[in-house]
């Protein structure tokens, strides 16, 4: 499925993430994987912030740029931890697996969001839902949603 949504403030960033957390097919037996992808300024940081305002984090979320990984808890039923990577500085997917990746993989309660994921696309799941952030004007972005079709496992 591809769908393109355009945002033009705050409150539309914040519509556009509560649709986008509802959509999400919460009987997934694994970790569920975002790959946001799209220019600097785009909308990344500012769409995670979003997420993690709605689930109840308690922390402010900053870009992990220099951190590469940062972990949130949360208050919803079943993701209960928010993982932000920022593979901008990853020098391969070999750092990324370092970190935990295959583990963090595994467990179903986790919600994981990976900025420039076009860096680290080997390792990324086949499962994996796509954002595509756009750079339209100062005030506007646009968001292009690619996720794997249901008939995908045939
Ligand atoms: N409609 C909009 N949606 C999202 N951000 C917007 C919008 N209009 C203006 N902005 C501004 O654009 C900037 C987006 O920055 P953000 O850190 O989210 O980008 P990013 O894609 O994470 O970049 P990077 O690749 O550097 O991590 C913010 O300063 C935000 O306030
Ligand atoms: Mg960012």
């Amino acid at each position: 499925m591809r769908a393109e949504t355009i945002v033009r403030n705050n409150e539309e960033m914040r519509r556009f993430a509560g649709e986008f957390l509802s959509s999400l097919d919460q009987s997934a037996e694994r970790a569920t994987v975002i790959c946001l992808n799209g220019e600097l300024g785009s909308g990344k940081t500012t769409f995670v912030k979003a997420c993690a305002k709605i689930l109840g984090v308690a922390e402010n979320v900053i870009s992990p740029t220099f951190l590469i990984l940062k972990t949130f808890a949360t208050k919803h039923k079943k993701y209960k931890l928010l993982h932000h990577i920022d593979a901008y500085r990853l020098i391969s997917e070999k750092e990324l697996e370092a970190l935990g990746w295959r583990e963090m993989l595994d467990d179903s309660r986790n919600l994981i969001f990976v900025e420039w994921a076009s860096e680290v696309r080997k390792i990324m799941p086949e499962e994996s839902i796509e954002l595509n952030f756009k750079f339209i004007d100062e005030e506007t972005r646009s968001i292009e949603e690619i996720s794997p079709s249901s008939s995908s496992g045939w």
